[in-house]
């Protein structure tokens, strides 16, 4: 592209702006990130187009991603016939780069999920009407470049201790879209988990595509695993419950299931991702696991923590998947019993070797097959559910509810509590588990006897 084609008109620096994400955990992560980076700025945080600049930050997951990301665009003109400045980041603007400046004259910055603590010099070069766009996966993290983590809204928060993927599934786009497996430093993870109690957070989840690859030299130079990272996390004053995700069954290391066992702040829940009960089609998918070493692993862990919740995603309608290869599925779902899972129609992905295979599947096989899975799965959901009731348990208090005096917590197990209490978001409560629903449960604070 010549250079008059990219020069736009300059545009006032922006003095608010607005993070809108689409994606996993991560994407959520990377979008906080980068609100606390153009805070720490001076920039403020405003409500939708009214910003002056709007970042999009995208996942590529499925499909349909990028037609989404475009028609978001479009929506973002003002009645006034003005309009933010526009940046994409996240997994969209990885994948497609430049060419989104290109088909949308209206995106001012592009910028990739290894990129955006460059955005400060982007925003200044779109604001002097030049092309930005950061697609780059430089060799230095972006994480020694943005600000400390300060006081936090909430008293949940991610951290990604990991980021990227090895694995190379056949039907998946993120060993692209994020590079390689990195892991962050002990040090980096702990300085950061530090930072965030300092803020008042008092649960933190682990984040990586294959968050428990984590590997890594503690500061005597041992070298550890995640089990070690949670031991030294859980002797962290203040820090009172740890949870990591997402995890590949073939990282599930002796060491972090024995850990599920003794470490108290430790949740007991784990989401463990199978995609399919068949073997044919697992070894299609490049897994490299079976579902019967799946289940093995399973049993470990139920065997150290018999009470574990578990969480899964699957896969329908892989390229050549029979309906006797997809009972399989339905099977593994019977054996394993699950808390709560995702599951998707298989979307083909632009690049993806999985995109090419033959056998297809029918998109009305693959709904049928979908509606099947989550009936089952909806169905455990609920008996998971009302097997709570009547316990008595710790939730911590996250954020208001929709009923005066309502406050929403969660369980150890990962489900959402309604109670009403004069308690404080970021408390600690006792309750008993009264009732519950497919997706939620209710509960009253124990009543304490007077000292
Ligand atoms: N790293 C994680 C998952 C990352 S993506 C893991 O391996 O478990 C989250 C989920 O999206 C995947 O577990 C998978 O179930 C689903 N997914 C990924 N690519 C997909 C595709 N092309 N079509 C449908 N679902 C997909
Ligand atoms: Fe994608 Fe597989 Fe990597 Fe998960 S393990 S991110 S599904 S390639
Ligand atoms: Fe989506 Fe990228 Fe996460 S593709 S799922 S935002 S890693």
């Amino acid at each position: 592209m010549n250079r008059s084609e990219a020069q736009k008109p300059a545009r006032a620096t922006p003095a608010t702006f607005h993070v809108k994400s689409f994606g996993c955990q991560m994407n959520v992560y990377d979008g906080e990130r980068m609100a606390e980076m153009l805070g720490a700025q001076g920039m403020t945080a405003a409500e939708g187009n009214e910003a002056d600049l709007v970042i999009l930050n995208t996942c590529h997951i499925r499909e349909k991603a990028v037609d989404k990301v475009y028609s978001d665009i479009g929506r973002l003109g003002r009645e006034d016939g003005t309009r933010p400045m526009i940046a994409v980041a996240g997994c969209v603007a990885q994948a497609e780069g430049s060419e989104i400046s290109r088909r949308a004259r209206s995106v001012d910055i592009v910028v990739g999920p290894q990129a955006y603590h460059r955005l400060p010099d982007l925003i200044e070069k779109a604001g002097r009407g030049e092309e930005a766009v950061d697609t780059d996966m430089p060799l230095a993290s972006k994480f020694g470049a943005l600000p400390k983590r300060t006081r936090q809204a909430r008293p949940t928060a991610f951290l990604t201790i990991m980021e990227g993927c090895d694995k190379f599934c056949t039907y998946c786009v993120v060993p692209y879209t994020r590079g390689a497996e990195i892991s962050r430093s002990w040090s980096a993870i702990l300085d950061e988990a530090k930072a965030l109690v300092d803020g008042g957070v008092r649960e933190i989840t682990l984040l990586g595509q294959n968050v428990n690859a984590w590997t890594g030299a503690d500061a005597a130079g041992r070298n550890q695993g995640m089990g070690g990272l949670v031991r030294a996390l859980a002797d962290m004053t203040g820090l009172e419950r740890i949870r990591y995700t997402t995890s590949h069954p073939n990282d599930m290391s002796d060491d972090l299931i024995a850990a599920h066992g003794e470490v108290d702040k430790l949740m007991p829940f784990l989401h463990l991702p199978v995609q399919s009960g068949n073997d044919r089609i697992l070894k299609a998918m490049n897994r490299s696991h079976s579902a019967d070493s799946y289940l093995r692993i399973i049993e470990r862990v139920r065997a150290v923590r018999p009470d574990i919740a578990l969480s899964g995603d699957f896969i329908v309608g892989f390229p050549g998947e029979t309906d006797a290869e997809f009972e399989d599925t339905l099977k593994i779902v019977e054996q394993v019993g699950y808390a709560q899972c995702y599951s998707f129609k298989y979307s083909p992905r632009p690049g993806t070797p999985a995109a090419d295979m033959e056998g297809q599947i029918a998109p009305e096989v693959m709904d049928e097959r979908l509606a099947r899975l989550q009936a089952l799965l909806n169905r455990q959901q609920a008996d998971f559910n009302a097997a709570t009731v009547g316990r008595r348990t710790q939730i911590l208090l996250e954020r208001k509810g929709r009923h005066p005096g309502q406050l929403i917590g969660k369980t150890p197990w990962l489900q959402s509590v309604h109670v009403v209490t004069d308690l404080n978001i970021g408390d600690m409560v006792e309750v008993d588990i009264i009732s519950a629903g497919p997706n939620s449960l209710a509960g009253e604070t124990v009543r304490r006897k007077a000292a």
